[in-house]
């Protein structure tokens, strides 16, 4: 029997599953989000130059259990085996990322075009199209080109923002026909925090990555509206990830000013920028001249650089006042000591299960961002690890299933008690992928996958339980 007829068997077989009681406002669209480095393979398949991350996880012990995603789930090539799971899962919306290393393989400003590469996407996202799944294209998701760094300072370089800009450029021309949702970068907040720097450049690299981020999503933003939208009609915006923040002590006013200073580091570093034009005032007060500065256009063509505020969500934590040690750095800066409640359950990244923080995040990026602007709210990625060493947990997967009912319980909860205007969620992940330094170790998946020489996909109880759920609240 092959894949696909098993994966039909199980859910002709399979019995409606209960969920959770939700109604969802009319249109609320479900999805799934992946990204291309997580799960394309393919690493050096039709032309396809390195990425950083490639060299990291080739590097001996860098992942947890030794793994490069060389081959992973090979969706470059199985994709259809992807079309086929989320089409009888009634799955109609796809967030995926497209690989910078694959379209433009010298990577900087001016750089030829891998025609096969993008024949391969245009391809891929057709098909997608034709089974009735909308695409929601990131433009890059973690793998930065490693010519970028041989060449240059990576997102630091002085040339970055015209790199992104042309491969921006590329992509909307090529893809535009079929791509009507886009997304610049996510989580800039990584980018920024995870880059790395020398020890004597930490008081200043986060900031300056996460500025030249900035400016170069602007840039990207502009050229897309100047040149494109009024043809192509899409819109464009970019994906931010923050916890939700409490007080540990929702009594003492310096807790609740830690919640809102990490509030601020986090999510206002770039929401800010981007709905208001320039930093938070905490930010600016407390880095002085570390923290970059805008000129006054590069504000205005900032504010406002988003059609949508996209949203990855998967944890919160208790703040506490205080934790610089010495050193001006970023964690230093920010000066908050966090941590989880007792009585908060862990997932298998050791993350806490909280599931109002959801609701509470949302009801925040509304008031703070997005009631004034009308900017519409997707939740791009939301989910959690589950430890799955077996087949047999792996699909019979019941921890993930409670955690999107509940959180999907609260995200309706904003919507429909608080006004609050989400209008897409989309769960990390479709498949099992390669989780960065945790290699496979780590499943996010609604669908387990054997990595291997031929990797194999087997849908678990979470994919049958979100088709019903989706079903019931079309
Ligand atoms: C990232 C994904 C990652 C997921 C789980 C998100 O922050 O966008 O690439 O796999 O978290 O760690």
């Amino acid at each position: 029997m092959t894949q696909l007829t098993k994966i039909a068997l199980l859910f002709a077989l399979s019995l409606f599953s209960s969920t959770v009681n939700c109604k969802f406002p009319k249109g609320f669209k479900f999805g799934t989000s992946t990204a291309a480095f997580q799960v394309e393979g393919a690493w050096l398949q039709d032309g396809k130059s390195l990425s950083a991350w490639d060299n990291l996880a080739h590097l001996p012990g860098f992942t947890s259990d030794g793994l490069a995603p060389d081959v992973g789930a090979d969706s470059y090539n199985r994709y259809p085996e992807d079309i086929a799971l989320m089409k009888s899962a009634g799955i109609k919306h796809y967030r995926m990322s497209i690989a910078w290393t694959r379209i433009l393989p010298a990577a900087r400003d001016g750089s030829p075009v891998n025609a096969v590469a993008v024949e391969h996407y245009r391809e891929m996202l057709k098909a997608f199209i034709d089974a009735g799944i909308t695409p929601y294209v990131t433009l890059i998701h973690g793998d930065l080109p490693m010519l970028m760094y041989l060449h240059g300072y990576g997102h630091a370089d002085k040339y970055f923002v015209n790199d992104f800009r042309y491969y921006a450029d590329v992509c909307f021309q090529r893809f535009g026909d079929l791509v009507k949702n886009w997304f610049t970068f996510n989580e800039p907040w990584c980018i920024a925090v995870f880059e790395g720097c020398k020890p004597e450049e930490c008081s200043t690299m986060p900031y300056l990555v996460a500025h030249n981020v900035l400016l170069a999503h602007a840039a990207a933003v502009k050229l897309y509206r100047q040149k494109y939208a009024p043809s192509q009609g899409g819109k464009v915006g970019i994906v931010l990830n923050t916890d939700m923040f409490y007080p540990k002590d929702a009594t003492n006013a310096k807790d609740k000013e830690a919640a809102e200073r990490a509030l601020a580091f986090y999510l206002g570093w770039f929401a800010e920028p981007i709905f208001s034009g320039d930093y938070p005032a905490v930010m600016k007060t407390k880095l002085g001249k570390r923290l970059p500065q805008f000129t006054e256009e590069q504000k205005a063509m900032l504010k406002g650089s988003a059609d949508f505020f996209a949203l990855n969500h998967y944890s919160s934590v208790v703040c506490e006042d205080g934790r610089a040690k010495e050193g001006n750095n970023y964690w230093n800066d920010m000066n908050v000591s966090m941590s989880n409640r007792k009585e908060w359950k862990l997932t298998d990244m050791g993350w806490a299960i909280v599931p109002e923080g959801i609701h509470d995040i949302l009801v925040e990026i509304y008031k703070r961002y997005t009631r004034a602007t009308g900017v519409p709210i997707y939740v791009t990625e939301n989910g959690m690890a589950n430890k799955e060493t077996t087949r047999e947990a792996g699909i019979n997967d019941t921890p993930r299933i409670e955690y999107y009912q509940a959180y999907l319980k609260n995200v309706e909860r904003a919507a429909n008690e608080d006004g609050v205007n989400v209008q897409g969620y989309f769960a990390w992940s479709l498949l099992d992928n390669f989780e960065w330094g945790a290699g496979f170790t780590k499943r996010f998946g609604l669908v387990r996958v054997e990595v291997g020489e031929v990797p194999v996909r087997i849908p678990k109880k979470s994919l049958i339980w979100y088709r019903d759920f989706i079903a019931q609240n079309q």
